[in-house]
């Protein structure tokens, strides 16, 4: 399912265009394809990754990189770990959601691509991923509680201690329940001083594709 969406995604690109290239399990089969699309038919774009992860795919697919000092971004192509009708989403399951943030919203086009799992009535089932400098753990934490969250320090595996972000910051999952303001929340998040982002996006989606048991549906 997330291949089929990632692929999907891929046909959208059109030749010339400058591309923002998300993170994660699904964008990965989007890059991939885009570097197929390269090598086969002689599209000629470039990217401009949100992390590591999606510029090492890109080298190794021959995409070439950009920045966004050098250029602006014609089509952005990302996962999300929760989506609602409106296409509101939580991301940042991978920890990239700062980047990611930075690169979708400048985007003209922002096409959102995730298996039919990640389909939900209200946001707040999967925790919500919040970006902080690491010596302001103890008043974000504070003022997260003060909110009605309930904060757990993301650890690392295969790594001692918490998990350190692609920009050397921490993630804090916050699980608030339900979410019913997200739109609110996501600007009531970032005036929290110690936040750098959270994985709240919220009116800027054009197109979600679902990789689904029944095929590709476009929403
Ligand atoms: C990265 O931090 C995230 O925002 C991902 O885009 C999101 O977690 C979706 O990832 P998967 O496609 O791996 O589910």
């Amino acid at each position: 399912m997330k291949k089929d969406c990632g692929y999907a995604a891929a046909e959208e690109v059109k030749d010339g265009q400058i591309l923002g290239l998300g993170t994660g399990s699904t964008t990965l089969y989007f890059i991939e394809k885009v570097g197929m699309r390269v090598r086969d038919e002689g599209i000629e774009v470039m990217g401009i990754p949100t992390s590591f992860q999606s510029s090492l795919l890109a080298r190794e697919w021959n995409i070439p990189i950009t920045s966004l000092d050098e250029h602006e971004i014609d089509l952005a192509v990302d996962g999300a770990d929760e989506i609602d009708p409106d296409f509101n989403l939580i991301k940042g399951g991978g920890a990239a959601h700062t980047l990611e943030k930075i690169v979708d919203y400048s985007a003209d086009e922002l096409i959102i691509i995730a298996d039919e799992s990640k389909l939900v009535d209200t946001l707040g089932a999967f925790p919500l991923p919040v970006e902080i400098i690491p010596i302001s753990l103890k008043p974000v934490t504070k003022a997260l509680n003060d909110m009605g969250g309930e904060v757990a320090i993301r650890m690392g595996e295969k790594k001692d201690g918490p998990v350190i972000t692609d920009n050397g910051n921490f993630i804090l999952d916050v699980s608030f329940g339900r979410i019913e303001n997200p739109i609110e929340m996501e600007e009531e998040l970032n005036t929290i001083p110690g936040v750098v982002e959270n994985g709240l996006f919220t009116q800027m989606v054009d197109k979600v594709i679902i990789g689904s048991k029944d095929g590709v549906k476009y929403l």
